[in-house]
């Protein structure tokens, strides 16, 4: 009887423990975009810890590092018909103190993780720029078209082998490399993509639209395995290697400073007109001459969600396929992983947001949530003309929860010491 007792006791406090276990795990790693965080693992998947001081946002709050996956809600439509989120400069990772020549790296960077992080996150568009430099090709961020020591990244064949790893790992995921090319060894970019065993993966150049009519469909795409497209931006390349000519198959709006000016969107130099029909391909760059690391989570939210507006209103009211950015991660809650759900919501099923697609509706019948209000920006705390109701508001929730902490806490400690 004694024995019977004992064992359905220590089951119950088994059963205890397993319960507030399982509710302060919950508790500390399941908070939606918007909410108050301390560190990422906070937060839901798909979201960081992060405040904006650029847009006076000082609370740390988890927000957005991964868009919607384009092809979630309307499956199998042309390439054309989705927008990828891409990045802009992806190999120029900060905290990369030396070259892999070992010499002290003094270039610029744009983004502040791997390439494999990158398409982890959904990252789609690659930019990278490509650089004759040691008997070999690298990823250079430099100047005058040549690279030097203090400005060479990495081979660029690691940061290809990281991609091919992807594809192959991932069979229906579609990436797209655009190289600013100022490779001139003789079948340069050829022999570094057969070295990263990515040839098998190319799109190739005979199927790519020339006179502006849709692109096979990703379905088509992932069926044949041509999962890779490559651009470059010299022309002699589509001739000499097959590799297409970007701007024969995208028009894309003027990069850096000039790119930012709200309200315009002129093209690049080098691409025809933004409303060029015969190019079935939108680029959408937004992000500064150089790069600003505070800056970027606030330039990535609004103002580029209104530059694709206004991109939309120039370019023959399409939306873009790409939209690149410098720290593709930095928002003040949905940036540039908001912006390419707009566009997929647009070109997928003709709603504001891909969130509001409804599955298997028809197009332009949307399912609008309705959100409440969003908490304010700044931490209440050190904000002195907060609302103060709305701090004291914050300060009881907060408080409940090292309440609850402790309790549970102390309750753990208790039934230990009990069962001990
Ligand atoms: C550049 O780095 C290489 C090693 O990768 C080294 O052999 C060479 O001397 C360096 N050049 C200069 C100018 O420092
Ligand atoms: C456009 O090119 C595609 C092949 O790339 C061809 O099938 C189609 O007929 C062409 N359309 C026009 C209007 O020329
Ligand atoms: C394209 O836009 C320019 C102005 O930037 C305009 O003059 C031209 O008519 C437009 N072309 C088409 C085909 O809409
Ligand atoms: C980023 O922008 C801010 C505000 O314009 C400026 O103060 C800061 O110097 C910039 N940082 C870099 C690295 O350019």
């Amino acid at each position: 009887m004694k024995t019977w007792n004992f064992n359905h006791h220590h089951h119950f406090i088994i059963f205890l423990i397993f319960i507030i276990s399982a509710s302060l795990l919950h508790s500390s790693s399941s908070l939606k975009i918007g909410e108050t965080c301390s560190k990422d693992s906070d937060c839901d998947a798909g979201l960081r810890c992060e405040t904006c001081k650029a847009n006076g946002n000082t609370r740390p709050r988890c927000s957005r590092t991964q868009p919607l996956i384009p092809t979630s809600k309307v499956k199998g439509l042309a390439f054309n018909k989705y927008s990828w989120l891409t990045s802009h400069n992806s190999f120029a990772m900060s905290g990369t103190i030396k070259s892999s020549t070992g010499s002290i790296l003094l270039a610029p960077t744009n983004q502040e993780d791997s390439v494999t992080s990158q398409l982890r996150n959904g990252v789609r568009g690659l930019m990278l720029d490509m650089y004759d430099f040691q008997n070999n090709i690298w990823l250079c961020h430099s100047f005058g078209g040549k690279c030097f020591n203090f400005t060479a990244f990495q081979p660029a064949i690691n940061v290809l082998r990281e991609i091919q790893t992807f594809l192959q790992a991932n069979p229906t995921e579609i990436v797209t490399i655009i190289i600013e090319d100022y490779v001139t060894s003789s079948m340069g970019l050829t022999k570094v993509f057969n070295a990263a065993g990515l040839s098998k993966f190319m799109f190739p150049l005979s199927r790519m639209p020339k006179n502006g009519s849709d692109w096979p469909t990703v379905d088509d795409m992932v069926q044949k395995n041509q999962r890779l497209l490559v651009f470059t931006s010299a022309k002699s390349k589509e001739a000499s290697e097959g590799i297409a000519y970007q701007w024969n198959y995208m028009v894309e709006n003027q990069y850096g400073d000039e790119g930012m000016i709200d309200g315009s969107c002129p093209n690049r130099g080098e691409s025809p007109p933004m409303n060029t029909t015969t190019a079935s391909l939108v680029l959408v760059n937004y992000f500064p001459t150089n790069p600003n690391s505070t800056q970027a989570c606030a330039k990535n939210s609004a103002p580029l969600i209104s530059m694709i507006n206004t991109c939309f209103q120039q370019d023959g009211r399409r939306w873009p396929n790409f939209i690149a950015v410098d720290y593709y991660q930095r928002s003040d809650g949905g940036g540039a992983s908001e912006a390419v759900d707009v566009a997929n919501g647009h070109l997928t099923c003709g709603c504001d947001n891909i969130a509001y697609c409804k599955a298997g509706g028809t197009f332009g019948s949307c399912n609008i949530p309705k959100l409440a209000p969003p908490p304010p920006a700044a931490l209440s705390s050190s904000s002195s003309n907060g609302n103060p109701s709305t701090q004291s508001s914050d300060a009881h929730k907060y408080n409940q929860k090292i309440l609850q902490r402790w309790l549970y806490g102390s309750l753990l400690t208790s039934i230990l010491l009990l069962v001990v």
